[in-house]
């Protein structure tokens, strides 16, 4: 059993896999949060380090046999503080959400009160969401973008800041398509004592390339994932101020995980490797000027854009004004080939599982090696399906267009003829 391929041992595990493959490739992925990861992170994170337990941190581990692991984990560790000149990283959390909830219980008690972004404004779950661990365990105070929905309103952020004091305030989104300005933030949490974090899990890529304001000088606390705009595995990270550092390890472990995932941490040294190569930097502008260039096409066809644009690596197209709904669009758009997210828009009338709302993200196709003559040709497609939402004939049409283009711009060819 052991010395058997997947296809002998698992056919149907097999098959599955073959088929999400044969799925990302013949799509158009624009999920936000999704990327294609290199040959190098996939082939790092599918070995026998898997096999290992490393409960605790390399040279002081509670199993014997740490001697290569604490290799990889030195090295993520090292890689992704000169990445983002932190002084402090922990490369353990297995998700963004644990990385948010071993900050959220290192530093607050149950009962504290957080100020995050409101989940229907760009905002994740973890910062306090009523049905996520952040809202049940702590209290919550939201804020948004302002009444036009042009910009986080920095003025109310201040205002609630005054009015609750929260001990913690988060700033970072799922769905804000524009800069954030970290020391405005920064300094309203020093102004009412509260501890600063960041989750940056959206645009870590562009901040490592210096496209996006980097949080390390504003925030006590930085939290992201690895495997959106910084294309590694899936997986999260902790970076922050020296002194927060020995009480963040022991959040991490024993605080809420066991023992890390090795085989993902060596994963995590090696697409840090990639991000801190110069040909990353032209990665994550190419990354960004095609978010412009699919925003602009979008625009010019009569679309709203929640914010009016972009500046980063997504767009929300705003259908409160059509006909069509996100939940429509997102399957109109995924018959047609394109996959997408519906997503809440600030004010939205309609429910979170209807939305007006429709999330599209440059990183994956950027990937490709698509550009911006693509993205007018996706801006063409979007816009088709998006009128026609209905029309069999139209998705048919955009489908096999999709198909065509895919074709141009392989993914993991070198999986070809075996998985
Ligand atoms: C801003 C932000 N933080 C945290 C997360 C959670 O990451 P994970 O899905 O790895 O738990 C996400 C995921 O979408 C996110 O967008």
């Amino acid at each position: 059993m052991l010395e058997l391929e997947l296809d002998k041992v698992d056919p149907e595990v097999f098959a599955a896999v073959g088929s999400e493959m044969d799925r990302e490739r013949r799509n158009l992925v624009m999920i936000a949060s999704e990327n294609y990861a290199s040959r190098a992170v996939i082939q790092a994170q599918a070995n026998v380090m898997t096999n290992k337990y490393a409960e605790g941190y390399p040279g002081s581990r509670y199993y014997g046999g740490c001697e290569y692991v604490d290799v990889v984990e030195k090295l993520a560790v090292e890689r992704v503080r000169t990445l983002f000149r932190a002084p402090y990283a922990n490369v353990q959390p297995h998700s963004g959400s644990q990385a948010n909830m071993a900050v959220l219980l290192t530093f607050l008690e149950p009962g504290d009160l957080i100020m995050g972004m409101d989940l229907s404004h760009g905002g994740h779950l973890t910062h306090g969401s009523p049905v996520n661990f952040s809202g049940r365990l702590f209290r919550t105070v939201f804020y948004g973008l302002d009444t036009e929905g042009r910009r986080i309103d920095m003025d109310r952020v201040r205002d609630l800041a005054l009015k609750h004091r929260p001990r913690l305030i988060i700033a970072g989104a799922s769905a804000y398509p524009r800069i954030i300005d970290f020391a405005a933030f920064g300094e309203i949490a020093r102004e009412i004592d509260a501890y600063f974090m960041v989750d940056m899990a959206h645009i870590a890529g562009l901040v490592a390339a210096g496209l996006h304001p980097s949080p390390m000088t504003d925030a006590d606390f930085v939290t992201s994932t690895t495997h959106k705009t910084l294309r590694g595995p899936r997986g999260g990270i902790i970076l922050a101020r020296e002194k927060y550092g020995q009480a963040l390890d022991k959040g991490v472990f024993p605080g809420i995980q066991g023992g890390p995932l090795m085989h993902i941490i060596a994963a995590k040294a090696v697409a840090f490797g990639e991000a801190l190569d110069p040909s990353f930097l032209t990665y994550q502008e190419r990354v960004v000027s095609n978010a412009r260039v699919l925003a602009e096409e979008l625009l010019a066809a009569g679309f709203d854009l929640v914010t009016g644009g972009t500046d980063n690596h997504l767009l929300l197209l705003d259908l409160s004004r059509k006909e069509v709904t996100g939940l429509d669009a997102e399957r109109a758009l995924g018959e047609a080939g394109i996959v997408a997210n519906k997503n809440a828009v600030p004010f939205d009338r309609r429910g979170p599982k209807v939305t007006s709302g429709i999330r599209l993200g440059t990183p994956a196709l950027t990937t490709r090696g698509m550009g911006e003559d693509e993205m007018r040709t996706i801006a063409r497609f979007i816009v088709l399906v998006l009128q026609s939402p209905g029309s069999e004939a139209v998705k048919m049409e955009v489908r096999e267009k999709v198909t065509e283009l895919c074709r141009a711009f392989p993914v993991y060819s070198y999986l070809d003829g075996g998985r």
